[in-house]
């Protein structure tokens, strides 16, 4: 996968916060994240509430690419849920942006920390899930418990949508990730794991 097949969202963010000046050294934006995935970092450089981009387009971005957009410097990963769930709605509806227009909800997962040891949580394309590659925790694409040791699904930011239609991300307020049994997606692997458990 070459840096121009990233989402074009993720992409604008990762200029807009300098996330990646080695780009322009040369160096691909996707193997720098991977990188961070390997060598999990605090995930600490951005602090409070930070608008990452305009939410109408970051949800269609997710939506149509089937993938989180990822903020490396936030250790946050955007996924989008679905407030016509119900069981989602009484889980994320309080705490979780949504767009009205698109009825599309946003939220920001800690993808930085496993809650089982702390290991950086990569996105499997072809399960649709995140995989640990320290002992195989797996979270849906929601961030809910699938398998694994991890006691809970992953930690995740409050976030809303501002005035001005930006997605903000509230990196002062982590919540606690739901129980194992939390499981308002029901998602079940799509396709081949990217770790073996
Ligand atoms: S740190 Fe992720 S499964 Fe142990």
């Amino acid at each position: 996968m070459s840096r121009l097949d990233l989402p074009r969202v993720e992409r604008r963010a990762f200029l807009r916060y300098g996330m990646f000046g080695a780009v322009s050294a040369g160096l691909g934006g996707f193997g720098l994240a991977s990188l961070g995935f390997l060598y999990p970092r605090p995930g600490d450089e951005l602090t409070g509430e930070v608008p990452l981009e305009n939410a109408e387009a970051l949800a269609q971005t997710i939506e149509e690419s089937r993938t989180p957009v990822r903020v490396p410097d936030g250790g946050i990963s955007i996924v989008s849920w679905d407030p016509s769930n119900e069981a989602a709605m009484g889980l994320y509806g309080e705490d979780h942006a949504i767009v009205e227009s698109s009825g599309v909800g946003l939220m920001a997962l800690y993808s930085q920390r496993c809650v089982h040891l702390g290991c950086a949580v990569p996105w499997c394309q072809s399960s649709q899930w995140f995989e640990c590659p320290c002992h195989g925790s797996r979270y849906n694409r929601w961030g809910e418990y699938t398998g694994g040791p991890a006691p809970r699904g992953l930690d995740r930011y409050s976030s809303y949508i501002d005035d001005a239609g930006m997605y903000v991300v509230d990196l002062g307020n982590l919540i606690t990730g739901t129980a194992r049994t939390a499981n308002a997606l029901e998602q079940p692997q799509e396709g081949p794991n990217c770790v073996d458990a």
